[in-house]
């Protein structure tokens, strides 16, 4: 694994989340503009999400998935790893523009639901584990209020063993893991998502094609530093 010094990059910026474009990314093309890679001098790039709310909390996802992966038990490029949570969190954010999901909520969870994890098969109390975890972690590597944190909570605990839930920041979570179901072979079906957008024939084929291809994100090395190896291990 190549990892930068991600403690050593200030990546606490103040205003609103980062403007995410309604196309995401295509394989190996760039998409960032100058207005989505810099704020007034400050770095926004699509795999950071790092700003404090207006109640001076922060989010910095590059140096919460640093700590997820300082003790992560499985290899970071598996299929529960670095590029599963990457294309996650983009599924998340491509369903926020359209359901009004909490972002930072859909993207915590794209980091933690998996994170602790065992084995890359059946694992019944990964889900809650994942929360846990990100409860310890909660006031030192992130904060968010009260409500987000519940909202994050419920929706690694219930990811994998519960259909629907009736809050859209939950099925938007629940919609952004399931949307990359094609990476283990296996095509989303709308019966089993939960947002309308999520259920989508556009939405399916756009997040199952970059899933069955095993597409990383461009952010993954350029923001995370985190380079995953060609060659994936199965
Ligand atoms: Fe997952």
């Amino acid at each position: 694994m190549s990892v930068a010094d991600c403690r050593s990059v200030d990546y606490c910026l103040s205003g609103e989340p980062v403007r995410l474009p309604a196309s995401g990314h295509s394989p190996g093309t760039a998409h960032r503009s100058p207005s989505e890679t810099a704020d007034a001098g400050r770095v926004h790039s699509l795999g950071v999400l790092a700003y404090k709310t207006g109640k001076g909390k922060s989010v910095n996802l590059r140096l919460i998935i640093h700590r997820i992966l300082e003790d992560y038990a499985l290899p970071f490029h598996g299929d529960h790893g670095v590029s599963h949570w990457a294309r996650v969190l983009e599924n998340g954010r491509r369903l926020t523009e359209q359901t009004g999901a909490n972002l930072t909520v859909v993207s915590l969870f794209a980091l933690f639901h998996d994170s602790r994890r065992i084995n890359e098969c059946t694992d019944h109390d990964h889900g809650r584990r994942g929360a846990d975890f990100a409860a310890e972690q909660r006031g030192h590597e992130f904060d968010i209020s009260d409500h987000e944190f519940k909202l994050l909570y419920r929706a690694c605990e219930g990811h994998t063993h519960e259909r629907t839930h009736e809050d859209i920041t939950i099925q938007t979570c629940w919609d952004s893991d399931r949307l990359d179901l094609g990476r283990v072979g296996i095509t989303p079906h709308p019966s089993k998502l939960c947002t309308e957008v999520a259920k989508t024939k556009e939405m399916i084929q756009w997040a199952d094609a970059r899933a069955s291809f095993s597409v990383v994100p461009e952010f993954v090395l350029d923001d995370w530093g985190i380079e995953i190896p060609k060659q994936r291990i199965w």
